[in-house]
């Protein structure tokens, strides 16, 4: 596969420092070459960034080096199988505005303004803290993506920042320092739902939705899980009822079909996140 990030002559005029003004840049589809021509000190950059494989890139002091200085993005931003443990080098970076003409055509085929997947070394997200604006438009998929990097978890603060972004996606999250927090975070061991025979107790966020389809049975296995003794002879609904007293937020949605349910009660619940699909991805 190879590395496009892609520059051209537009460059020069949002490059606010660039000492040759008349440097025109070729297109370039080699990481190498292209990270390396791009002008320094740039604190405007227009085109499709795109960052993965280590063995493809040129080596972080270069990316870091060339990007650290920019402040605003023109197209989109991708960063997936790095092996990066953070995003220092965003840490100017103040306005993405997602853009597909020119320069930027290629964000069209990621669909969203900011793609972050799959850096299975990544811990934390912190260098967005100056992310201010992220204008997705309406042909993207996804503003700010956020899937499968296994080792990040998100401070409270931080998901609050992202809520605030137009379609943030980020389904089955970790939130950083749980026990420390005032509030207990549910969380399954992978992409899945939460159920009658799931659900733990004293949940207050749940990061994965709930679906229950069919009717509901309790079976013996659920109850000896149970860590209340009663729930041992008595698991039924009414412990499931118990469990979804305690929930406050959910970072997903509540799916209910199928069921003999008569009554499900949410009596705590005053945040719901659905990490909707909200468009059809380009074909
Ligand atoms: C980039 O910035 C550094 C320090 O601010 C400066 O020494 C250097 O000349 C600048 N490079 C360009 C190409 O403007
Ligand atoms: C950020 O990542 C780079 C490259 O992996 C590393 O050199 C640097 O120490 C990291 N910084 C922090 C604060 O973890
Ligand atoms: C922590 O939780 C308790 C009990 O739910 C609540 O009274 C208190 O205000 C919370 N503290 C903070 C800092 O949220
Ligand atoms: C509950 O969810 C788990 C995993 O999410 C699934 O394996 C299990 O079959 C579900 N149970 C029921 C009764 O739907
Ligand atoms: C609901 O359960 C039925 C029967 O087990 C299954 O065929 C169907 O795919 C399920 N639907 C969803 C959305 O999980
Ligand atoms: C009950 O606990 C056992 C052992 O911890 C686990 O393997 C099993 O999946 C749990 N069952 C349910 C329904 O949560
Ligand atoms: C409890 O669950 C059973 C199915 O297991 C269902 O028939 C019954 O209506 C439920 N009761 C309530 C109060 O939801």
């Amino acid at each position: 596969m190879c590395f496009l990030f892609i520059i051209s002559a537009f460059l020069v005029f949002f490059c606010e420092n660039c000492e040759t003004a008349d440097f025109s840049f070729a297109a370039c589809s080699c990481a190498q070459c292209s990270l390396e021509l791009l002008e320094d000190n740039c604190t405007e950059i227009i085109g499709h960034i795109i960052i993965s494989l280590e063995s493809q890139m040129p080596p972080y002091e270069m990316i870091e080096y060339k990007l650290e200085n920019m402040q605003k993005l023109t197209g989109c931003l991708t960063i997936a199988n790095s092996g990066f443990t953070n995003l220092s080098f965003l840490q100017n970076l103040e306005i993405v505005e997602y853009s597909e003409i020119g320069v930027a055509a290629s964000c069209r085929t990621y669909a969203n303004t900011i793609t972050i997947a799959k850096n299975a070394l990544l811990r934390d997200v912190s260098a967005l803290k100056n992310l201010k604006i992220l204008n997705s438009g309406e042909n993207t998929e996804y503003g700010l993506y956020l899937v499968d990097n296994p080792s990040l978890c998100l401070e409270e603060e931080e998901l609050e920042a992202f809520l605030r972004f137009d379609k943030f996606y980020a389904p089955h999250f970790r939130i950083c320092h749980e026990n420390l927090l005032n509030k207990t975070y549910c969380r399954l061991d992978s992409l899945s739902f939460f159920n009658h025979s799931n659900l733990p107790e004293n949940c207050q966020v749940l990061t994965d939705s709930i679906v229950i389809n069919g009717s509901i049975t309790f079976d013996l296995e659920d109850s000896l899980n149970s860590t209340d003794f009663l729930d041992f002879f008595f698991f039924s609904n009414a412990t499931f009822q118990e469990r979804l007293n305690s929930i406050q937020e959910i970072f997903g949605n509540i799916v209910v079909m199928n069921s003999d349910l008569e009554k499900l009660d949410f009596p705590n619940l005053r945040r719901i996140y659905n990490f909707q699909l909200l468009r059809a991805p380009p074909k």
